[in-house]
């Protein structure tokens, strides 16, 4: 037997099974159906919750070594791709398989601010909401709500129809989230200005007032533009397996981000650094990180942005964000939160409890830090992340559908409840308080 194969011995029936080995790692768990008992057996499945130990397809897009804490697109490692692209530049690399020449990237910038508008009725959508509604649900909701405008996007067998819907996107989910942030806010709405780089554009949608022509601030530009770079993509997390989820079933792409992003909203994905901040302002002040941690030890909470399915050692995204950290604050004065958070940072990573689990900063312990610093407040932050990640959403929705291996998505079950019962009229029942 080679290295490419597994041999499998069922001592149950003393079989002997050669199981071949995809990409001399991974066995198809197909492969264990003819492992049975008896003929008329169902086969041998898989248990793997929360997709622990399964890979759920092959992509080429990111590469992510957990243990020695290395983050490539496209085979370029993440350290680079921040200090010398731009966003668009990055988002084109992860789409398309390549870095952009410079004709080819003055194309594409050229193709995303065509499509940065978004149709009038969906500002009037925007305004139904309450001045309180939460960032997060009205960015998911106006995604959804592009569908309606779009019906062409359901053609997704179509790979023409597919670019435009990725453009489309790229372009309205900066626009969108502006939106939301002027919205809370009672301030009118501020159309892009096309001349301007992806991420000034969004900076003037955000907070231009009365002045004729936005001048953003460069080094606070080029700092939303590595941030977004650090989030365009990252393998299959939660969000990214929704968004090829509910893809499968070929379900038009605006309602496939808008169910990533709802995937993303949640305080263990991406709505950790929204949490963060919460955090280190229940924490107060840095003599008080220790009183915490311990409370955290004693399984009272987590450390928001603390821990990694897949890094077991420094997210190098977080090690990056601290460095960006530096050049906004020079602009934009100390944020003392940081204060608090590199105090926290050194408590647990001198800790027992941390190290043995190798919890380590994540991409969402600093992100917040920065994103307040420049005065986008915390409802706004996981908005922040899923501008970026939109990118990396449609990256893997395209090589889904691109993908003849892929189908519906739809997992297993192993059935754990009653057999077959009588059924019991409702004058029979007795209750049994299921409903409190
Ligand atoms: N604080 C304290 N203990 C923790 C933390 C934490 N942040 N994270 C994990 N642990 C403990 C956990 O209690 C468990 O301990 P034990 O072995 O004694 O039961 C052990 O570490 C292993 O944790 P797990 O829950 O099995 O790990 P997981 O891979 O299922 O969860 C995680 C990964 C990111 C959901 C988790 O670490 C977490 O909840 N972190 C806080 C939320 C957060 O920062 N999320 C952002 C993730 S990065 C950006 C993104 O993907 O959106």
């Amino acid at each position: 037997m080679d290295d490419d194969a597994l041999t499998i011995i069922d001592e149950r029936t003393e079989s002997s099974y050669d199981v071949p080995l995809l990409d001399g790692g991974a066995l198809r768990a197909m492969d264990l159906r003819k492992i049975k008992t008896r003929s008329e057996d169902f086969g041998l499945m898989s248990y793997d919750p929360a997709f622990m130990n399964t890979a759920s397809c092959r992509s080429a897009i990111t590469f992510i070594d957990g243990d020695k804490g290395i983050l490539r697109y496209r085979g370029y490692p993440i350290e680079e791709l921040a200090e010398k692209c731009g966003f668009l530049e990055v988002a084109y690399l992860i789409l398309f398989g390549e870095l952009p020449t410079a004709q080819e990237l003055d194309a594409w910038v050229r193709d995303i601010t065509r499509h940065t508008m978004l149709h009038e009725t969906t500002k009037k959508f925007l305004e139904g909401f309450s001045l309180q509604a939460h960032p997060m649900g009205m960015f998911i909701s106006t995604v959804a709500a592009l569908s309606t405008i779009y019906p062409d996007a359901r053609n997704v067998l179509n790979p023409e129809s597919r670019q435009l819907q990725v453009r489309r996107l790229i372009g309205k989910v900066p626009t969108i989230a502006a939106y939301t942030y002027r919205h809370s806010l009672g301030y009118p709405y501020v159309y892009p200005d096309n001349e301007l780089s992806y991420s000034a554009n969004f900076m003037n949608m955000l907070w231009r007032m009365v002045e004729p022509r936005y001048q953003a601030n460069p080094v606070i530009a080029r700092a939303l533009d590595v941030l977004f770079i650090l989030h365009a993509d990252h393998e299959q997390n939660c969000s990214t397996n929704t968004m090829r989820a509910v893809g499968s079933s070929q379900a038009d792409p605006f309602v496939c981000t808008a169910a990533a992003a709802a995937a993303l909203s949640g305080p263990l994905h991406g709505g950790a650094n929204e949490q963060v901040l919460k955090m280190l302002d229940e924490i107060g002040s840095k003599d008080r990180v220790p009183a915490y941690v311990d409370k955290v030890k004693a399984g009272h909470g987590k450390l928001m942005g603390f821990g990694h399915r897949v890094y077991k050692n420094y997210d190098p995204r977080a090690r990056i964000i601290k460095q960006t950290a530096d050049s906004v604050f020079k602009i934009t004065g100390g944020n003392p939160k940081l204060e608090i958070a590199l105090e926290l940072e050194r408590v647990a990573l001198e800790d027992e409890y941390f190290v043995s689990r190798k919890l380590y900063p994540n991409v969402d312990f600093y992100s917040g830090i920065i994103y307040q610093a420049m005065g986008i407040p915390t409802e706004m932050f996981t908005v922040m992340f899923a501008i970026p990640r939109t990118v990396g959403w449609l990256a893997q929705w395209q090589e889904m559908i691109e993908d003849p291996e892929q189908k519906i998505a739809r997992p297993r079950q192993i059935y754990v409840g009653h057999g077959k019962r009588e059924f019991v009229s409702i004058e029979k029942r007795s209750s049994h308080a299921v409903a409190a």
